[in-house]
């Protein structure tokens, strides 16, 4: 097959990104500019590939998925951190000033991996236009890349807006790794905006980068295979419950949260300042969390709903437990 993919996987992959991320666009999403990947990681490292010159910097809003720092370093790029405000929405001034002449992208990621937030329609013009005069001023084209492998996992029926009509400049990366809990089975894929003007040029760098990356292309039967199911999604009433159960309990404890809008992940404030500290306390009680600063925003932890709700209610005596020693140690 063509290294982008299988062909009549491609045009039902676009049939179905204009139906679903395509509303508002003058034009349908292309084929030709769809690439199957090794999963979103694939993507974004191709992607990144694609356009990265060494010491170019690449924004990201914190917190983030850590990894980000890794596949930006792969391909000599440098990561500037732009910090989300205290409910973890988009802070636009502040993302405004980290954006300067050495910014070759800005990835997003909505619903977002830890905090479960999913940015609006109006947050993401406002960012478009932002990128916009950034790259009117520095004279080359800011990329948007927006990390979507949670976009089904909205809960009560929310809708996550796209980036397309927001700014042309844009490529989505999505997975089937989360929605379809598939995630051993390596696929993804990566879609440009039919109405950024270079978009082949682009499409040509990611595909060359597919193939000297290593990937070479896609898992030939797995695309074959998912494509037959873009309209499934695992069954998000049981990551809704298990988070309803698990902030319930925890906000009755005397824990702090924003109550996230999607994702399988919860994302307290840690009640020690120090959150490595605290991860050691739940650690005795036999709960593993994930430090806030592993995702570039300290004082937080993650906790992730991808296990029983029998093993989450047997966990809760340890989330009471630690949270009385920092209780005590004050
Ligand atoms: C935000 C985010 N992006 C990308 C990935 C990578 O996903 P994939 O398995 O599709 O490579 C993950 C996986 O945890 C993720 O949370």
């Amino acid at each position: 097959m063509n290294n982008a993919g299988w062909l009549d996987v491609r045009e039902k992959m676009a049939a179905y990104l204009t139906r679903t991320i395509g509303q508002g666009l003058t034009e349908p999403l292309d084929p030709g500019l769809v690439i199957m990947t090794v999963g979103a990681a694939g993507a974004m490292n191709i992607v990144l590939k694609a356009i990265l010159n060494p010491g170019n910097s690449v924004v990201v809003l914190a917190p983030y998925f850590m990894e980000y720092n890794y596949y930006i370093s792969n391909h000599g790029g440098e990561v500037t951190v732009a910090q989300t405000d205290l409910f973890f929405r988009p802070d636009l001034n502040n993302l405004s000033s980290k954006v300067t002449d050495k910014t070759a992208a800005l990835i997003i990621n909505s619903p977002n991996n830890p905090t479960g937030v999913i940015y609006t329609s109006e947050e993401l013009t406002t960012i478009g236009q932002i990128l916009s005069e950034a790259s009117h001023k520095f004279g080359r084209p800011i990329l948007l890349i927006a990390d979507e492998p949670y976009r089904k996992l909205a809960f009560n029926n929310k809708t996550v807006p796209s980036v397309f009509p927001a700014y042309p400049y844009s490529v989505v990366v999505n997975s089937f790794s989360k929605d379809l809990s598939l995630a051993g089975e390596r696929i993804g894929y990566a879609a440009i905006n039919p109405e950024m003007p270079e978009g082949s040029a682009l499409m040509e760098a990611m595909v060359l980068a597919n193939r000297i990356l290593g990937f070479v292309n896609a898992p030939s039967l797995a695309q074959k295979v998912v494509v037959e199911l873009l309209e499934e999604s695992v069954d998000l009433d049981i990551y809704h419950r298990r988070q309803e159960l698990l902030i319930y309990e925890l906000t009755r404890m005397g824990y702090d949260l924003v109550k996230p809008e999607g994702t399988f992940y919860l994302f307290p404030k840690s009640p020690l300042n120090d959150d490595l500290a605290f991860i050691d306390l739940l650690r005795e009680q036999l709960i593993l969390a994930v430090p806030g600063t592993g995702f570039g925003r300290p004082g937080y932890f993650r906790l992730s709903l991808c296990l029983s709700e029998e093993m989450i209610k047997a966990s809760l005596t340890g989330f009471a437990k630690a949270i009385s020693k920092v209780g005590r140690a004050c």
